[in-house]
């Protein structure tokens, strides 16, 4: 009854940003991302028949509450009804836009799932970990993963992620530029339900997603850095441009981030291949070939403001370990 996983960060390229059905937390568009080997969660789930209550113990932060739900939905697949002891750390900060509920949850389904007996599919435990939190059932995968939209709002059985490309088939790094680590006052399903009832610009998103997914995985498959990168960058500034849209409008940049966003244009134009995108927090994240990751990151610490950075090839997909406690 005792099981540990770890699972990886992931970036979106072709974000996801709003729901269709909150309750199922069905996604109103598919995405698409690149998992990070080097930010990951580490997390031990051991049922326990004599715990009254579910005991959670989040080293790195989050909200014990969130993995307690989460923990019933296991419990109602495996017909059981014991009570667990949960323990989980990050290697890098929570709640900062950095994607910690996404290598959270996965490591939690993979190991709850486990734990309690159950042995579901690669789909339906990456469906069970978007209940968890969207971005979460992508980083069942590693390397290129696609988040399907799925059309199926009873059961949501299809809203899925599918590995793309596996992280050796394509060298490249993600260097993440840490501007600030303090939790976000919006997080990001408040974040989604704000935008989607006000922002003037969220049907246009909504309509604009299957031709950027398309191009996407085409850019992918024929491993066009530059076309993959400039997709990438539209539909960030898609993004938050929906963002700015809402009312109250959203803005979860800081002056440094925008320093980054221009720092990252003038590699550019210098000849370094790069591309940026940002998620619901200011950090900013930087797609480059893995040769160019050590050279980025000199650059981008540099600016005032960067608090630090963190380099990263592709990851691998969330897997069991030997307890890590
Ligand atoms: O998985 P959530 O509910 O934390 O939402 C993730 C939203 C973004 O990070 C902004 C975009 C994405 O696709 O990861």
């Amino acid at each position: 009854m005792q099981a540990a996983a770890r699972a990886h960060a992931n970036i979106a390229l072709i974000k996801y940003w709003g729901k269709r059905d909150s309750a199922l937390n069905l996604p109103a568009t598919g995405s698409i991302s690149v998992t990070l080997d080097a930010l990951h969660s580490e997390t031990r789930v051991c049922f326990d028949p004599g715990l009254a209550t579910d005991q959670v113990a989040l080293e790195s932060g989050g909200d014990p509450d969130r993995v307690s739900t989460f923990l019933d939905r296991v419990r109602a697949l495996a017909g059981i009804d014991t009570r667990a002891d949960v323990r989980s750390r990050n290697n890098f900060p929570t709640g900062a836009g950095l994607a910690s509920s996404a290598s959270g949850f996965a490591a939690l389904a993979l190991a709850a799932c486990r734990a309690a007996g159950i042995d579901p599919s690669p789909a339906e435990l990456s469906a069970l970990a978007r209940q968890g939190s969207g971005s979460a059932a992508r980083s069942l995968y590693g390397g290129f993963v696609e988040m399907q939209r799925g059309r199926d709002d009873r059961t949501g059985a299809d809203a899925h992620a599918v590995p793309l490309l596996a992280a050796p088939e394509w060298p490249l790094a993600v260097v993440v530029a840490i501007i600030d680590t303090g939790t976000k006052a919006i997080g990001s399903t408040e974040g989604m339900t704000r935008t989607a009832a006000s922002s003037p610009f969220f049907d246009a998103w909504v309509s604009g997603a299957e031709a950027d997914l398309t191009a996407m995985r085409t850019a992918i498959e024929a491993r066009d850095f530059e076309r993959v990168g400039e997709l990438t960058e539209h539909s960030c500034l898609k993004m938050h441009a929906t963002m700015l849209g809402a009312r109250p409008g959203l803005i979860y940049w800081q002056p440094a981030t925008l320093a980054v966003w221009q720092t990252l244009a003038d590699l550019r134009a210098g000849g370094l291949a790069v591309y940026g995108t940002i998620d619901a927090g200011p950090q900013v994240k930087a797609l480059c070939h893995a040769g160019d990751g050590d050279d980025l990151a000199m650059a981008l610490s540099a600016i005032p403001g960067v608090r630090g950075v963190r380099i990263s090839g592709l990851g691998p997909d969330a897997h069991l370990i030997a307890d890590p406690w």
